[in-house]
């Protein structure tokens, strides 16, 4: 029997855990999972709707950390997790994505000698400044298993020097979540709560610190709002770490003038699945959204200035923007008049990620 201690602690990690967690409970003769939630992600919209979207069993163990300073934070992550792994025993800890709550687990396991397998490992944005870029490089390095989305993943950790044998190409299992809950998804009434018509609105997405945190940047982006709210109007389920900037840097009133922007709460995963599936375009700084749009052929534009996911830019439907207004404008503009490109046929990006993680585990 292999125990495997499946860590969550943000929004991003709950529809790349859930598919793993689903291949354990099938093949309970081998696998006793156990889910630890870090409690990194709190609030009923970021995290409680996710279990009940994705059916993901309640946590065996909830850590409650919540928000702090990054360094406050991973700490009291680790801190809480050890005595959980000591009591438990797991033959695997399992930790996914790129949260503080992915580099603090997996750097109390490697304290404790208790293995630890890093999904979506690999990812390189090239971005010092970014906290996710730390935490995929740290938690690589110590990692004992290595599963990547892609080839070019593979080839950043050989040359950061990891061994070949640490390394599984096993696809994104992030898509595995999107092609089970894609036809539940249409039950969703969101579009029509919205009063939304298919592929006549667009989305947008923003959390990131250097993208919300930086009142140049934010006034950049929302001059470009303006422009391209005026072309088709934009929905935007809003980020807690948003609401809180958008106060605190004074855009209150700026944001609510822009007709065309609609600001929602943040959603489920069915709704926001129902959401940007339908979308003309979708707008966002988030590297997940990237991925899910290309799986769909819906056209997509990253506010970012780079991305640590180039097969979506490559071979599905995502254009890097950056944040200059002019070039947001004309990157939408464009997106709207032309056709899209169809779904990208990325290899592994099947369905069957979880599957493979298992084989390699067991
Ligand atoms: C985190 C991840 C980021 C991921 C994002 C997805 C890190 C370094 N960052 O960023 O990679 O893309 O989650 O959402 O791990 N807050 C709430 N309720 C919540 C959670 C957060 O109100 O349930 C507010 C708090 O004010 C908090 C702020 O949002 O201070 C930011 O939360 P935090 O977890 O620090 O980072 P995110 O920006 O969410």
């Amino acid at each position: 029997m292999i125990k495997v201690i499946n860590v969550v602690g943000a929004r991003p990690n709950f529809m790349k855990v859930a598919p793993i967690v689903e291949a354990m409970k099938r093949r309970e003769r081998e696998f006793t999972p156990l889910v630890v939630h870090t409690g990194q992600h709190y609030d009923a919209a970021m995290s409680d709707a996710f279990f009940s979207d994705l059916d993901l069993p309640k946590p065996d163990v909830y850590l409650g950390v919540g928000s702090a300073s990054h360094a406050v934070q991973t700490a009291a992550v680790m801190k809480q997790f050890e005595p959980v792994v000591i009591e438990e025993k797991p033959d695997w800890v399992l930790v996914v994505g790129d949260v503080n709550s992915t580099l603090a687990c997996a750097l109390v396991c490697v304290k404790l000698g208790v293995k630890v397998a890093h999904v979506e490992a690999g990812l390189r944005s090239r971005d010092r400044a970014m906290p996710e870029e730390i935490n995929r490089l740290l938690t690589d390095q110590i990692a004992d298993l290595l599963f990547t989305p892609s080839a070019d993943a593979d080839e950043n950790l050989l040359a950061e020097g990891i061994p070949r044998e640490r390394i599984r190409l096993v696809g994104n299992v992030m898509i595995d979540s999107l092609y089970k809950q894609l036809e539940r998804s249409r039950q969703s009434r969101i579009k029509d709560k919205l009063d939304l018509k298919d592929k006549r609105y667009a989305v947008l997405t923003l959390h990131r610190p250097s993208n919300v945190d930086n009142p140049l940047t934010f006034g950049r982006i929302l001059d470009a709002l303006e422009k391209v709210s005026a072309q088709v109007p934009i929905v935007f389920p809003v980020h807690p770490r948003t609401t809180k900037t958008i106060a605190e840097l004074g855009f209150d009133e700026r944001v609510k003038k822009i007709d065309g922007l609609r600001l929602v709460d943040p959603l489920g995963y069915l709704d926001f699945l129902s959401l940007y599936s339908g979308a003309q375009l979708v707008l966002t700084d988030s590297g997940g959204i990237q991925e899910e749009t290309s799986v769909l052929g819906v056209p997509c534009i990253t506010l970012r200035e780079n991305t640590e996911r180039p097969i979506t830019v490559t071979m599905g439907t995502n254009t890097i923007v950056g944040t200059n207004t002019d070039k947001i404008v004309a990157a939408a503009s464009a997106a709207l008049t032309q056709t899209a490109k169809p779904p990208a046929g990325i290899p592994l990006w099947d369905g069957h990620t979880a599957e493979r993680i298992l084989a390699a585990l067991a």
